[in-house]
């Protein structure tokens, strides 16, 4: 049986190895950090904190309490510690050899070591470790907090179950891992990107286009198509109504004629300062992380309206939303013998610091995100999962009624409470009351109305007779309670008498 992932070790603190501390620390991971240069540990809080806005913005799931980040100069201390090993040491083969073998005199056999390496062979860099068959590829993309692909693969002595393994744990920190069938150089996506980058490095040589205007011609054209249907789907529909045949009978005899050289340039002294001054000239006096905070923002936005299509990256997030809604608070669901002589406790959370406002208390959507966890919370209980999801059906939020008691702190820890009060096959009318867990205290209340509907077909229709079933008994035993105080109120300045 696969460990658990409680602690893992990253190797080498530079670009990469930042971005995966980051991600981990921010799925409630403990992270220890190695890296040869003591200073490292200074770059590596920095990413780490630049990565939480974005972080925080790209999804609203109910979230474990982040992991902590230690750092250390010892490679043994920090493996011996460790559930899983990311190395991100330089892309040297003599140096990941070494490197990888080090790690498996200290890591525990059954440890998963993975190398961020973007190209080198697997069976090469694996062959002086000691258990090779847990030695495997997981490579990412910048910034890895963010981008949700890594690319799997093993050399000759990976065993296949330590990829699954692998693939198992990349996807539950929220990232699609692409098995590599054939062990490559480079692997597909860097093959891929490898090919453009000598393109455009043979164009600035050529003196044929600026680095500005290579950038120009991919951002407002090609770079728009990729993020969600990639370079062969595209290309179907350049073809028109025929598709890709049609599109390689237009466009296959292009395939003979000199476009492309692929094979790189020589990196002349004058090539690189074109190069150099060329995206100097581009970022237009934007530091490195100016211009990383820009680049997060936009990512979050584009994976966020993905995410409305259920496609491509924003299918990764939707997925990954319903798992962490699903692992949280509020996973619980409705057994026969259930003690439904109070209101029901589904949800827990905690105030997280980004949530308060400028009064330093809980800001006014964040009371209606935790009574909608809430309300999902009490749907997963009475039935209403995903897979009733996936089969097109759902509650829809009519009407809420939110009263605010007491000021909200962060890191206060809340639970609410819910008290079914009115039911028939296409409505369902409760009571959310939140609470500060810790004392008691009655912090805000909603009252709510939800609809039951057909989502393709945009309309209201009675819910399935076992979700009916299961929240009559609710219902059932909840008529017994006192109402609520706050019923029904309305919201009124008394007309002057
Ligand atoms: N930069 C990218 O966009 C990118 C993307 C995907 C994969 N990768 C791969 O990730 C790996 C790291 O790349 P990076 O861009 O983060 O490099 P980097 O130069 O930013 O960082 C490398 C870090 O490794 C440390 N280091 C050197 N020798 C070490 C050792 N023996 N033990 C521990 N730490 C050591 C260095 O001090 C440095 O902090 C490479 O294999 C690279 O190919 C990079």
């Amino acid at each position: 049986m696969a460990r658990e992932i409680r602690t893992v070790a990253v190797v080498g603190a530079g670009v990469i190895g930042a971005g995966w501390a980051a991600r981990c620390l921010h799925r409630g991971i403990d992270v220890v950090v190695t890296d040869v240069s003591a200073d490292a540990e200074r770059g590596l809080r920095e990413v780490v904190s630049n990565a939480e806005p974005a972080l925080n913005q790209l999804s609203l799931a109910p979230r474990k309490e982040k992991g902590t980040l230690s750092f250390t100069t010892s490679l043994a201390e920090a493996v011996s510690k460790a559930d899983f090993v990311q190395e991100n040491a330089p892309e040297r083969e003599d140096l990941k050899r070494n490197l990888l073998a080090e790690i498996s005199k200290h890591a525990a056999p059954d440890v998963i070591i993975a190398s961020s390496s973007s190209g080198l062979l697997p069976t090469i860099i694996q062959a002086d470790c000691t258990h090779p068959e847990r030695v495997l590829i997981g490579h990412p993309f910048n910034p890895v907090y963010l981008l949700p692909l890594v690319e799997v693969l093993g050399g000759e002595k990976t065993g296949p179950q330590f990829i699954e393994d692998a693939m198992a744990f990349y996807s539950s920190i929220g990232m699609k891992p692409l098995k590599v069938r054939k062990e490559i150089e480079g692997y597909i996506s860097d093959r891929l990107q490898e090919a453009l980058w000598r393109e455009a490095l043979h164009m600035v040589a050529d003196g044929v286009a600026t680095t500005d205007e290579i950038d120009q011609a991919v951002i407002y054209g090609p770079g728009l198509r990729w993020a969600f249907m990639g370079t062969c789907l595209t290309f179907h529909l350049a073809g028109g109504e025929q598709g890709m045949r049609h599109m390689l009978e237009q466009f296959g005899p292009a395939l003979e004629l000199p476009w492309t050289k692929l094979k790189a340039p020589e990196l002349t002294d004058q090539l690189i300062d074109r190069m150099v001054e060329g995206t100097q000239q581009q970022a237009d006096g934007y530091s490195i992380r100016d211009l990383e905070q820009l680049r997060d923002n936009c990512l979050v936005s584009i994976m966020q309206s993905l995410r409305s299509f259920n496609y491509a990256s924003g299918n990764v997030l939707k997925e990954d939303d319903e798992r962490q809604y699903e692992q949280t608070s509020g996973s619980t669901e409705w057994a026969d013998g259930d003690d439904l002589s109070r209101p029901l406790d589904l949800h827990g959370d905690k105030v997280h610091p980004e949530w308060v406002d400028y009064n330093n208390h809980m800001t006014e959507s964040r009371y209606l995100q935790v009574f909608g966890d809430a309300s999902d919370a009490l749907f997963r209980y009475v039935g209403v999962n995903a897979e009733y999801h996936a089969n097109g059906n759902s509650y829809y939020t009519v009407e809420t009624h939110i009263n605010n008691i007491l000021e909200v702190a962060a890191h206060e820890p809340l639970r609410v409470t819910t008290q079914l009060l009115g039911l028939d096959d296409k409505r369902l009318h409760f009571y959310h009351r939140m609470y500060n867990s810790k004392d008691n205290s009655l912090l805000a209340t909603a009252e709510q109305m939800v609809l039951h509907v057909d989502m393709k077909a945009g309309k209201a229709c009675p819910a399935k007779p076992e979700i009916l079933n299961v929240l009559g008994k609710i219902l059932d035993a909840h008529k017994k309670l006192p109402a609520p105080e706050r019923l029904s109120r309305q919201m009124m300045v008394p007309p002057p008498k």
